[in-house]
């Protein structure tokens, strides 16, 4: 088992500090906005005048213009290098743009610009200068467990935020939360990154014991395949028995003693999807390793809260299993029972993210939860709907679905509404022969079929019959776990997302 990077050491190569300090440590980062034409006042102090003289020259020459996501690289001999990056135009430029720029430093940063750097802004406030930090760090990664030269060492490039000394305190503490954010969102991705010969549902749970020994707040249960049997998870057990890779539902509980109740997150964690026997066609089915993105998304989201002393409670809900093809699989036509009671007619072993997830949500309310957020790859027809750009948000709460959409907006990963509709629910109850079916009646609209038909296993509060339905979303997240050009806080690879999303919901409001 190669794949797992403990905490603290993943595949980031910097350390952040913040510091009141006048120096400018080795090459100097400066982000700039748009129409500068010369160094500003404040970002002066301790620099040489050959350094000022030249960024004035590329300044007012317009050589370097300070657009978005551009840099310049300066090479100023004795005087060190320094690294022009652009902000765009001072009266719209946004958290986000500041984000975007850290990242795309980092990017930018090579071997020749040393392993000691400093970072000077122009009067930026000090959430602009975090998300700034944050940007350099969550780009900072690189998944290379498979290539690592072990004689190779890695270097080491510390970076310093230049800062006033009133300020310095207020950044200390925001940079070191969004530290623990990116422990969280590297984690995520360090799983979904990991080939699906080494990361299987055993592996994951693993995992997942082996890091709760680290915070004392925070237990690991696992549901091994004989104990799901017997519970009764009906769903999870007939997509994971034709695998030799076993099922399994891993439960983390964060500060479990905490009365009230609590977030609950649940998790599809397909570590491969052939299809089963409705198998997949075999261009790009490698990818297929990316399916257990959503309990990535809640394993992440565990490490982001534990690493920033989270104290509130939450439990996290993973559903485990290898949707293999075998003798014993589970066939188009068979009609299961899941832990909710219902039946489901199976008509497509291909659609079993939902299967697991109907014992997943039902699980989710012995934890007196005040909501349940579920993550999943789910459809491909998110992906024809919504691209790589947004991941699709449905919820049985108006309002919950705005908290969450907003949350997303306030981190930069957007989250986009779909509708949850009666007719979409009438089509996955309508089998001939059980409660509901996996599978829509034809083929438009499967994203928003695949969302109705987990509705079905959305508990009510305390399983009161004649209660009210938990509050609850779906996330379908099959277009932004990987393969998001755009998002420039990753190179390639999974994307970890919706860990700061989250993180943003349960710790902030
Ligand atoms: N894991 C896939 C969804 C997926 C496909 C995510 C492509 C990302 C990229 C899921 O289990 C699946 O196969 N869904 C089917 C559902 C269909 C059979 C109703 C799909 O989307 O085709
Ligand atoms: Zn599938
Ligand atoms: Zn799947």
């Amino acid at each position: 088992m190669k794949c797992f990077r403990p905490h603290g050491v993943n595949g980031d190569t910097m350390e952040l500090t913040v510091s009141a300090s006048e120096n400018i440590n080795g090459t100097l980062i400066l982000p700039l906005f748009e129409g500068s034409e010369n160094v500003p006042e404040k970002c002066q102090n301790g620099m040489s005048s050959s350094m000022k003289n030249q960024i004035n020259r590329v300044l007012s020459s317009g050589d370097f213009k300070a657009k978005k996501k551009s840099t310049m690289t300066l090479y100023g001999g004795e005087d060190g290098k320094a690294i022009l990056v652009g902000l765009g135009k001072s009266d719209d430029c946004t958290i986000h743009d500041y984000r975007n720029a850290g990242a795309t430093v980092t990017a930018a940063i090579k071997k020749s610009h040393g392993n000691e750097m400093t970072v000077r802004f122009d009067g930026a406030g000090i959430s602009h200068m975090a998300a700034f930090a944050e940007g350099m760090m969550l780009r900072d990664y690189s998944y290379d467990e498979y290539k690592k030269n072990e004689d190779e060492e890695e270097t080491e490039v510390s970076i310093r935020i230049n800062c006033s000394e009133k300020e310095e305190e207020e950044l200390v503490g925001q940079v070191n939360i969004l530290k623990g954010i990116c422990k969280g969102v590297h984690l995520s991705r360090d799983l979904g990154n990991c080939p699906p010969n080494d990361m299987y549902p055993e592996v994951f749970a693993d995992m997942a014991r082996d890091w709760a020994k680290d915070f004392d707040n925070v237990d690991v249960t696992i549901i091994n395949y004989d104990e799901a049997i017997k519970a009764g998870m009906g769903g999870l057990v007939a997509v994971g028995k034709g695998s030799s890779r076993k099922p399994c539902m891993v439960i983390f509980e964060m500060n479990k003693d905490v009365k009230g109740k609590c977030p609950v997150l649940v998790g599809k964690g397909i570590t491969f999807d052939t299809g089963g026997i409705s198998l997949k066609p075999g261009a790009n089915m490698d990818e297929m390793k990316y399916d257990m993105g959503g309990s990535a998304t809640v394993f992440g989201t565990m490490e982001a809260l534990a690493q920033t002393g989270y104290d509130g409670k939450v439990v996290g809900i993973t559903c485990m299993a290898e949707n293999m093809p075998a003798a014993n699989a589970t066939r188009p036509g068979d009609v299961i029972k899941g832990l909710s009671g219902k039946t489901i007619e199976i008509l497509n072993t291909d659609a079993e993210g939902r299967l697991v997830l109907s014992d997943g949500l039902w699980k989710a309310a012995e934890y007196n939860p005040e909501y349940i957020i579920d993550f999943a790859t789910l459809t491909g027809a998110c992906v024809v709907a919504l691209g790589h750009e947004a991941t699709g948000l449905w919820s049985n709460n108006d309002e919950f679905r705005t908290r969450i959409h907003e949350a997303g907006n306030a981190v930069g990963e957007l989250a986009w509404p779909m509708p949850l509709l009666p007719a979409f629910e009438k089509e996955m109850t309508d089998s001939k022969i059980a409660d509901t079916r996996n599978l829509g009646a034809g083929r438009w609209g499967g994203a928003n079929t695949a969302a109705a038909f987990l509705k079905q296993f959305v508990p009510n509060y305390d399983y009161d019959k004649d209660g009210e339905q938990i509050m609850w979303a779906h996330m379908d997240i099959a277009g932004t776990f990987w393969g998001a050009k755009s998002n420039l806080m990753v190179k390639n690879g999974a994307t970890g997302v919706h860990v700061r999303t989250i993180y943003h919901l349960i710790a902030n409001s």
